[in-house]
């Protein structure tokens, strides 16, 4: 993926919303080009494994709940400094904190159900990308 790449997730609330179309139609008005994508409504076992890195906090199991509530989105994205730029589009993980036209500011209804993830390293992106997809599922180029 070196840098051009990243993965992002439309969450639940997103659906829930009606909201999943404007995010993507924000992500691409952004620079972002769609490698890959599935709509799937996660297990609590995946959703468990996806955000392990946070088992030990306590809002981890409202985390959990909230990722198996619904469908969600998960896309591997493309662009120059994909990592960095897509944290910026998104915002801040509260929407009350978020800047002035990031997907949580505009769609996000709190910090637990906050719209969209999207990796913090270009190692987290392969590896998450991975979670979701076969190699042979992204395009390539
Ligand atoms: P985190 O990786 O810190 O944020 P981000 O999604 O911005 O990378 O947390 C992962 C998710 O966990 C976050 O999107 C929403 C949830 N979360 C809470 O519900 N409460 C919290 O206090 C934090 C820090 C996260």
């Amino acid at each position: 993926m070196a840098g051009r790449r990243t993965l992002t997730i439309v969450k639940p609330d997103a659906f829930a919303n009606g909201k999943a179309g404007l995010i993507i139609a924000l992500l691409e008005k952004s620079g972002f080009v769609i490698k890959a994508s599935r709509v799937m409504h996660l297990t609590q076992a995946q959703a468990g494994e996806f955000y392990a890195v946070h088992k030990e906090r306590g809002f981890y199991p409202e985390l959990v709940e909230f990722m198996t509530s619904g469908p969600c989105m998960p896309l591997v994205l493309e662009r120059d400094d994909a990592v960095a730029t897509l944290r910026t589009v998104i915002g801040a993980t509260d929407p009350a904190e978020a800047a002035e036209g990031t997907v949580r500011k505009l769609y996000a209804e709190s910090k637990g159900r906050n719209a969209i993830h999207a990796s913090d390293s270009d190692e987290n992106a392969e590896r998450e990308a991975r979670f979701f997809f076969a190699e042979a599922d992204v395009l390539a180029g």
